[in-house]
């Protein structure tokens, strides 16, 4: 069953439908182009066919791993940045109880993540915390070499080492890395690891289904047979032989694309509903590294409302009108929790009185929608029935499936990413990495 609907209503003051469906040509051809491997970056079109590739082995694996760690330790820290990092994050954050570390319950692990930046303090402040725990570390790069990971994967192995002894410590390390080659891989033989593999033909972004999001899923306790469940519908639901109008990625795509090719440039996702917070953080990495490149893309950007409704809420009501919204609205809560009666009444709040406070939440985000469409934002929404792993595997395949379509409308090729290398090649000048000699020499010069 689908559980995602795309309603595009609110963008007809800008584009009309018929213009949106105008594209079905080149959508179509978009489509063709990834499912027959034609396109740029064919070699990364593994991600296409996860859901439904996955076996039972190595889900059976997975989950083994989880009842061994689980009955050892009290904590997991996973070791990961970008793509190696978010779709764990987003997952873990949506179906989490908010005010616990990212678990179902005690008998689940508690989730830490390190290695998505560069900050002493955070990793100070980590290891100060672990001094009271038992840990383990789940440590995932494909490249085996990016900075921010290996840094923070170094302290923790000394920790661990130091601590519990090596030969726990090489059962409490799991590897997520590349089948054969990097630096990882080498150390996880030498070490003797347990190891699972990143498919060579897909990229960081478009991980989460492959054990780079199933294992972290699976420590903190969620249920990551239904995720694949719904992401595979979604593979069903979007298929090349689905009719435009029936695709909701295509309609997704062609619709951003319409109004990219209006001016309106800047694509806000929106959530009323705080759980999706890292939802959107993954799908900005999803979109802007796929897109945004040869001076070309939408900029993705993202909004917790009504939070920033009282910050952000002024810019996108009056700015510059080369904004777009994409509202992820979810139809159903988790819990019901109603507004109470106060005899006093001093905040004139007992009109709403007895009303749940989703319900203040929908008109909020209708009143929201109307403004801003009145003041020159179109708004596309997207319809959640409600926050499980069945519809996150819907939600996260759509965008995967949207983005590749939103890439080769672009003309770019969605699954590089070369400009991530000029901030590292920076660095490491900085840093007088050794091989990075000459451009040591031109950046020192260009400081003087
Ligand atoms: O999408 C991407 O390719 C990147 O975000 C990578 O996932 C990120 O840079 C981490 O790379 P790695 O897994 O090689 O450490």
């Amino acid at each position: 069953m689908n559980n995602i609907k795309v309603s595009i209503e609110n963008i007809s003051k800008f584009v009309s439908k018929e213009e949106v469906y105008s594209q079905e040509k080149i959508v179509k051809q978009a489509i063709a182009k990834l499912h027959d491997k034609t396109g740029a970056g064919h070699d990364f079109l593994g991600w296409l066919n996860l859901p439904s590739s996955v076996t039972e082995a190595e889900i059976n694996d997975i989950e083994e791993t989880v009842s061994k760690l689980k009955a050892e330790v009290d904590t997991v820290i996973v070791v990961g940045i970008g793509g190696s990092y978010l779709g764990a994050k987003s997952v873990t954050e949506a179906l989490a109880h908010t005010f616990e570390q990212m678990k179902l319950s005690d008998e689940y692990p508690s989730i830490f993540f390190a290695g998505q930046n560069i900050g002493e303090d955070y990793m100070f402040e980590l290891m100060e915390v672990l001094k009271e725990r038992k840990y383990a570390v789940v440590v995932i790069s494909k490249s085996g070499t990016t900075t921010e990971p290996a840094i923070a994967f170094r302290i923790l192995k000394k920790d661990l080492e130091e601590r519990f002894g090596k030969e726990t410590a090489k059962n409490r390390i799991v590897a997520v890395t590349d089948k054969e080659k990097g630096a990882l891989r080498i150390l996880a033989e030498q070490e003797g690891y347990k190891t699972y593999v990143i498919p060579d033909d897909v990229g960081g972004r478009f991980s989460v289904l492959s054990p780079v999001g199933l294992l972290p899923i699976a420590l903190a306790g969620y249920n990551i047979r239904e995720l694949i469940k719904g992401a595979a519908e979604m593979e069903k639901a979007t298929a090349k032989e689905v009719n435009f109008k029936d695709n909701p990625a295509a309609i997704y795509a062609a619709t951003r694309f319409s109004l990219y090719k209006k001016g309106k440039t800047n694509e806000i996702l929106v959530n009323y509903n705080p759980k999706l917070h890292y939802l959107a953080e993954w799908w900005k990495q999803l979109f802007g590294e796929s897109e945004g490149k040869d001076g070309k893309g939408i900029f993705p950007a993202s909004v917790d409302f009504s939070t920033d409704l009282h910050s952000m809420g002024q810019y996108i009501q009056d700015g510059i009108r080369n904004l777009f919204e994409t509202v992820i609205s979810v139809s159903k809560t988790k819990h019901k929790l109603s507004i109470p009666e106060d005899e006093q009444n001093l905040d004139k709040l007992n009109y709403i009185a007895g009303k749940n406070i989703d319900e203040v939440n929908k008109k909020a985000e209708l009143g929201t929608t109307l403004a801003h469409v009145d003041g020159g934002v179109p708004n596309i929404r997207i319809e959640l029935a409600e926050i499980n792993e069945y519809n996150l595997g819907q939600i996260i395949y759509f965008f995967e499936k949207a983005c590749g379509i939103s890439g080769y409308l672009l003309e770019v090729n969605p699954f590089d990413q070369p400009g991530v290398e000029a901030y590292k090649r920076n660095m490491f000048a900085l840093l007088e990495k050794p091989g990075f000699e000459k451009e040591t020499a031109e950046i020192n010069k260009r400081l003087k």
